[in-house]
């Protein structure tokens, strides 16, 4: 269920802190990929502090700032840190992004995450653009009282990565030259990792990544109506492939190396939605 109190309260800070913002777009960045945040330029930041919905970040890798700013021309807020369900937080924190978005008039939002690659030919390192979820948390946002800011009370996700946006992420990947998979990502709830017999069983049902974050994003931002695009930067590969533990400081240090590829990556991207007029 979701509380709209602190939800009208964090578009309230917002709008003081940025009354003249417009954004197109928005950006949630996940472990680790706060730096992406480079491939922008700012025009304002505001600290997840002052932005009742949000609060504090909790998570190592994640600044907790809003940074206004924008790329190409279009003009963007990049959520640098997001607020997991793993928290305990509820999910007034995971929905105040797309909320956020959605009340000042944005048309789209690009979900960023690190994820475990189960396909054993992948690599760490490896890019994936999100083609469908699997949601194994076994818990929605949109459980309880309907809320028609939300869309529907019973939302079509036939559609949730929007064609348009994957094909133009990756002519983005074929003219930046960093080759991009594709694939299905899968999300549990964390915060532990998942045990070598999970991973088999979501590979044999379809799992390419997995990760504990994205699709609760996703399915709000599609009930909302906001065009939605997925990226995950494959850190390590999942559990039980190697003979080996997964820790953070592997899924941190990952996302470091594929830094400079993620921010190519961003910014053709972004001229790429610039020549769409999105
Ligand atoms: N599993 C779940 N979440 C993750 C992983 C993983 O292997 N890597 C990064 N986030």
């Amino acid at each position: 269920m979701i509380d709209r109190k602190p939800l009208n309260a964090s578009l309230t800070a917002v709008k003081k802190a940025f009354p003249k913002a417009k954004p197109k777009l928005g950006m949630i960045l996940g472990s680790g990929l706060s730096d992406i945040a480079d491939a922008f330029k700012p025009l304002g930041t505001l600290s997840y502090d002052k932005i009742p919905g949000l609060g504090k970040a909790g998570v190592v890798g994640h600044a907790g700032r809003l940074l206004w700013g924008e790329s190409a021309g279009v003009e963007t807020f990049i959520f640098q840190g997001r607020r997991h369900y793993y928290e305990g937080v509820s999910w007034d924190a995971v929905a105040t992004p797309l909320f956020l978005l959605k009340s000042l008039g944005a048309k789209a939002v690009f979900l960023t995450n690190a994820a475990g690659g189960t396909n054993p030919k992948w690599k760490p390192g490896d890019l994936m653009i999100i083609e469908d979820h699997i949601n194994m948390m076994g818990v929605t946002p949109l459980l309880g009282k309907h809320d028609p800011f939300w869309g529907q009370r019973f939302p079509d996700q036939s559609f949730i990565y929007d064609r348009k946006l994957r094909a133009a992420l990756a002519r983005a990947g074929q003219k930046a030259k960093i080759s991009l998979r594709k694939g299905v990502y899968f999300a549990g709830t964390g915060p532990t990792y998942e045990t070598p017999a999970e991973i088999r069983a979501w590979r044999k049902l379809g799992a390419d990544a997995v990760g504990m974050s994205t699709v609760p994003e996703a399915m709000l931002a599609n009930a909302a109506g906001l065009r939605v695009v997925g990226l995950s930067c494959i850190t390590n590969m999942a559990a039980g492939i190697l003979n080996q533990p997964l820790t953070h400081e592997e899924v941190f240090e990952t996302s470091q190396k594929a830094m400079s590829n993620m921010k190519k990556l961003i910014l053709q991207f972004w001229k790429e939605l610039a020549k769409e007029k999105i």
